[in-house]
């Protein structure tokens, strides 16, 4: 399962304001949506929440001191300043924006934040006159003008009593606010991607079967990298060995003719097919409906062939003359004579682009993270990709697909 911000690096730095506690909740926020946070106090932060608070959250040891220098082989500010994605002050005090806009370094967090290239966001908090003072107006400014973004405090009942702006925007807001910092492009946005995934299985008696290795990993990288672009994404999926990503459709399907419902019933809306499920060509004539008996020495099964789904979208899509259809993309898994077995199905079964791989090539095909793929479309493209993250493959053919949408097929 894939969080939002998996694999992302957070500098939470906390200044002294009463509001310090409130970094507690952010910390668990952002941890619970998968980010890694580090978290830096100042010496006023530790005044109101202790660093161990901090660090049972976020399960890594919390910087306070730059001279505490733990491991001998990095330099801790700098080796956290390179790791970040972001970093994010909540709460930040008159004094940390001061210093922000003077660049001093006199402590860990003022020193970090010198230290950083990565995008700095910042929730001040503090009482409203210090909120609405020339020099803090003036040092917001002098930040802003330099990139960095500002989650603006809020109005209400302040600690010290006052009632006015300087309050600590939510722990949610904040959160939401990095997420979005770190989002990237949506080239997706509002399109609708359908996507295949898993081996299909096709029933003997309830209890046998007839399937293949596909693991799903190849469709479920691209339903991700679809949804992180903003897409709509309609997964139907067969038999996988893992479970379809988060924020998604997923639709389950056992046999190649509930897929084929399942996927015609839905290509009229979509905008990209990407048929990466292995689908059996042939399934027995007959299901049993009680689990089968032995009784001779040898059994023949009699198999008929399957609907080839791919041929029947690339059929469809030609008789829908002026009307709006969608980017189809095959795939082509083989074990010799890869080129000539991708154009052939590419012409066959009617689609913008087969991404054909070697089944048999270590780090290609079935059940790796990784794939070995070249991109095979209308018109004389090719395009041979070197072994990479299943992820990165998807992202490439998205590319390609989002660039001929709207565009006249040969
Ligand atoms: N495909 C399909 N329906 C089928 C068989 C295949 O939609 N009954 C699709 C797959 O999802 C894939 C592409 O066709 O996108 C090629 O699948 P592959 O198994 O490589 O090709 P086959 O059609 O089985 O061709 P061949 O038997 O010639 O290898």
């Amino acid at each position: 399962m894939t969080k939002p911000l998996s694999g992302k690096t957070i500098i939470l730095g906390i200044s002294g304001g009463i509001a310090a506690y409130k970094a507690a909740t952010l910390c668990s926020r952002l941890a619970g949506l998968g980010a890694s946070v580090r978290v830096i106090m100042t010496e006023g932060a530790t005044k109101f929440i202790t660093p161990l608070t901090l660090q049972t959250i976020s399960r890594h040891p919390v910087a306070t001191d730059v001279f505490d220098e733990r491991d001998a082989s990095i330099v801790q500010h700098i080796d956290w300043a390179d790791a970040a994605d972001l970093v994010v002050v909540a709460p930040a005090t008159a004094n940390i924006l001061s210093k922000m806009a003077n660049g001093l370094a006199d402590d860990m967090l003022s020193t970090t934040l010198l230290a950083v290239t990565a995008p700095v966001l910042v929730a001040p908090a503090m009482n409203v006159h210090m909120w609405e003072h020339p020099a803090v107006i003036d040092n917001v400014n002098k930040l802003a003008s330099r990139g960095v973004t500002f989650v603006e405090p809020g109005t209400g009942q302040l600690a010290c009593g006052y009632v006015g702006k300087g309050r600590l925007a939510e722990p949610d807001e904040i959160a939401e606010a990095v997420a979005a910092m770190l989002a990237g492009p949506k080239p997706l946005a509002g399109r609708r991607v359908l996507i295949t995934a898993g081996g299909t299985l096709e029933r003997i008696d309830p209890v046998r079967y007839i399937t293949n290795d596909s693991s799903g990993k190849m469709g479920f990288a691209f339903a991700e990298a679809a949804r992180d672009w903003g897409a709509d994404v309609t997964l139907v999926y067969g038999k996988t060995d893992g479970v379809p990503p988060e924020g998604i459709q997923a639709v389950r399907v056992e046999s190649a003719e509930q897929m084929k419902d399942a996927v015609m019933s839905r290509a009229a809306e979509a905008d990209i097919v990407i048929k990466s499920a292995a689908v059996a060509d042939y399934r027995p004539l007959h299901q049993e409906e009680h689990k089968m008996k032995k009784k001779s020495d040898t059994l023949t099964l009699e198999l008929v062939r399957n609907p080839d789904i791919l041929q029947t979208i690339g059929e469809w899509r030609e008789k829908q003359a002026g009307k709006r259809v969608p980017v189809v993309i095959g795939f082509a898994a083989e074990t010799m004579e890869l080129e000539r077995n991708a154009l052939d199905k590419l012409a066959r079964k009617k689609c913008d682009y087969i991404v054909a791989n070697n089944v048999t090539q270590a780090g290609a095909g079935f059940g790796t993270d990784t794939n070995i793929v070249s991109i095979y479309g209308t018109g004389g493209f090719a395009e041979h990709l070197p072994r990479m993250p299943k992820k990165a493959v998807a992202q490439r053919v998205l590319e390609l697909a989002a660039a001929k949408i709207g565009t006249e097929r040969a």
